[in-house]
């Protein structure tokens, strides 16, 4: 249902009757997550969703040709402009905030600075990106790298989710890849995003300052063997990539423990995925985090030796692809410094990857984290009080009001 005016009332209220208006779109009932894929469905209804609120404050809405939306708050060719916003779009069965609460505490901190009587003297824009998560096309923070040019809109166009559809064609079009000169309108960009760890559980804050974002990225391992009979073939004969491919996981786990990384295979493919055949092919992906950039490469190579050697033992075979890397995001210290003691909150860093994360390359950029009590994230467990998300509106609108003066 969209709305028609914009509330009035106690913050806490209004934040609650937005929260409220999305909280349905895409949810699971089964499992109480929520699949809001890029451009599937759900996530377009968000997106029009967004534009409704946009138009409701009279803030026009662009797009960049990549899929991201901006709803401007001043003239969008002015320059100097003030970007916040998050994403739409969730991990299969994600929480309700990774994403959302950002767009949300956006429009609601354009809100608060309205009824403060603030005339920001530089536009402050609210930024919706498209497939953040890579929950659909496989690359995450596909929207930000288009923007940015790390990602070239032939690569993108052609990423294709599960059924075989491709960015290009989800999007009505090739996507139009780097704009420069928007970036250089660009004088900021702050994230809100849920915090996806539990660094604020036992603090006395509701917020929290970004300074860097762990090196990361995503590998694909294709293990591949001989399919056969379950119950004719004997195990001396058999060349099943479903043991190498158990013998990497775990692996991956030991060698990411031995370093303080983190490493997670959490999707897998199997062919033929059938209970009585030897598979001929597994796929899995590696998902590999470490505090320092040095520390990640060593753990992907440890990885994929032991991978090769089992491989060899297996008679399998066993190939690598690196489909997304992202390199140690440092927030500009000065920016992360200014926030913490405008609001007096702690400064972490973060093993999440975020479009704050990508644009912080090209514009000087921070985060605020929201408190999340379960300290759970990409899981229906995910969560953040209603105080705690209207506190993070009150921050970012502090924020927003100091970087638009
Ligand atoms: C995005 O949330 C990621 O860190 O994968
Ligand atoms: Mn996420
Ligand atoms: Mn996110």
């Amino acid at each position: 249902m969209l709305t028609h005016t914009v509330e009035e009332g106690p913050l806490l209220n209004r934040f609650r009757t937005l929260w409220d208006e999305i909280a349905p779109i895409g949810r699971d009932p089964g499992s109480g997550g929520y699949l809001r894929f890029a451009l599937t469905e759900p996530e377009l209804r968000l997106r029009e969703w967004f534009r409704e609120q946009a138009r409701l404050r009279g803030m026009p809405v662009t797009t960049d040709g990549n899929g991201n939306l901006f709803a401007w708050w001043g003239d969008p060719d002015a320059g100097d402009a003030v970007l916040t916003g998050s994403h739409f779009d969730s991990v299969p069965h994600g929480g309700a905030y990774d994403g959302p609460l950002g767009i949300v505490s956006a429009l609601l901190a354009v809100d608060e600075l309205r009824a403060a009587g603030v005339a920001p003297a530089r536009p402050l824009v609210v930024g919706a990106f498209v497939e953040e998560e890579g929950g659909r096309f496989g690359v995450p923070c596909l929207g930000s790298r288009l923007l940015t040019g790390q990602i070239t809109p032939d690569r993108a166009g052609a990423l294709r989710d599960a059924a075989g559809v491709s960015f290009a064609e989800a999007l009505g079009d090739r996507p139009t890849g780097a704009d420069p000169a928007l970036l250089s309108r660009l004088a900021a960009f702050v994230e809100l995003h849920v915090e996806q760890g539990r660094a604020l559980v036992d603090q006395d804050a509701p917020v929290a300052v970004a300074s860097a974002i762990w090196p990361h990225g995503r590998w694909r391992f294709d293990f591949t063997g001989e399919g056969n009979h379950a119950g004719t073939t004997r195990m001396a004969d058999r060349r099943d990539p479903m043991l190498t491919y158990a013998f990497t996981v775990l692996a991956a786990n030991k060698e990411a423990r031995l370093r303080d990384a983190h490493a997670t295979v959490g999707r897998v493919a199997v062919e033929p995925n059938a209970t009585n055949a030897i598979p001929s092919r597994v796929t899995g992906w590696l998902d590999a985090r470490a505090a320092e950039p040095d520390t990640l490469t060593g753990l992907v190579e440890a990885v994929r030796t032991k991978a090769a050697e089992r491989a060899r033992r297996d008679g399998t075979e066993v190939t690598l692809t690196e489909e997304s890397a992202t390199p140690l995001v440092a927030f500009d210290g000065g920016l992360a410094d200014r926030l913490a003691g405008l609001l007096d909150a702690p400064v972490l860093p973060t093993g999440a990857g975020h479009d704050a994360g990508v644009l912080a390359a090209h514009v000087p950029t921070a985060m605020i984290f929201v408190r999340n009590p379960t300290g759970v994230s990409h899981s229906p467990a995910e969560s953040a009080t209603d105080a705690d998300c209207a506190a993070g509106v009150t921050a970012l609108a502090r924020v927003l009001e100091e970087l638009t003066r």
